[in-house]
């Protein structure tokens, strides 16, 4: 059985989305996986209250308790072996990692992000493809390297950018797609 880490910071939708998926298409069974742990940076993530519902381990690690963040990666790759995962995703999880987590990770460290990557990485991104004026906008998912937001790209989900939008408007559409776009992705990944 592959081990899967999820890694969240708030909502977790897409981490519910890639459980949802897990349990439809019976991944135990079909993929050979499952979904091992979800871990959060913040107590109050609201999507750990989902996957404890669901059965899963949830383990919390505040990075605000360690005093570097080479000393808070070290520990949250700790936590995650426990699980001795062959895949961690990143579902929203709000933390730049170092080059020593991610190494640690190559070839198994799979993120998502809001927007159509190269465009706007890092934060503010729909209203930063708001202010562009950007006709399109959409969803990466990519390999993580050392270089946030960047990393070879797996898949990508466009949506339109209508003239009503705001960023709010905009991230419900793109997040509707990236529940689409995550869980086949990781589907994949694993079966690749
Ligand atoms: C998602 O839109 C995800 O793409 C984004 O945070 C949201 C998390 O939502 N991630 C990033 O911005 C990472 N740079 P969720 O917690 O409901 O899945």
């Amino acid at each position: 059985m592959r081990n899967i880490v999820i890694l969240i910071s708030g909502g977790g939708s897409n981490m519910a989305a890639i459980v949802k998926t897990a349990q439809r298409e019976r991944w135990e069974a079909t993929v050979g996986a499952h979904i091992a742990a979800v871990v959060s940076n913040k107590a109050d993530a609201k999507g750990l209250q989902f996957a404890a519902a669901q059965g899963i381990a949830t383990r919390v690690l505040d990075h605000k308790a360690f005093v570097s963040r080479e000393a808070f990666d070290a520990a949250l790759a700790d936590c995650i072996d426990e699980y001795s995962p062959n895949l961690v995703v990143l579902a929203g999880f709000m933390r730049i990692l170092t080059p020593a987590f991610v190494n640690h990770y190559a070839g198994r460290l799979i993120n998502i992000h809001p927007s159509l990557l190269p465009a706007f990485p890092g934060l503010q991104t729909h209203e930063r493809a708001l202010a562009a004026g950007a006709k399109f906008a959409g969803a990466t998912v990519h390999e993580v390297t050392a270089e946030l937001d960047h990393g070879p790209i797996l898949a990508q989900a466009v949506v339109p950018v209508l003239p009503s939008d705001d960023a709010a408007a905009l991230a419900a559409r793109v997040l509707t797609q990236e529940h689409l776009i995550y869980p086949r992705t990781v589907r994949e990944f694993l079966l690749r």
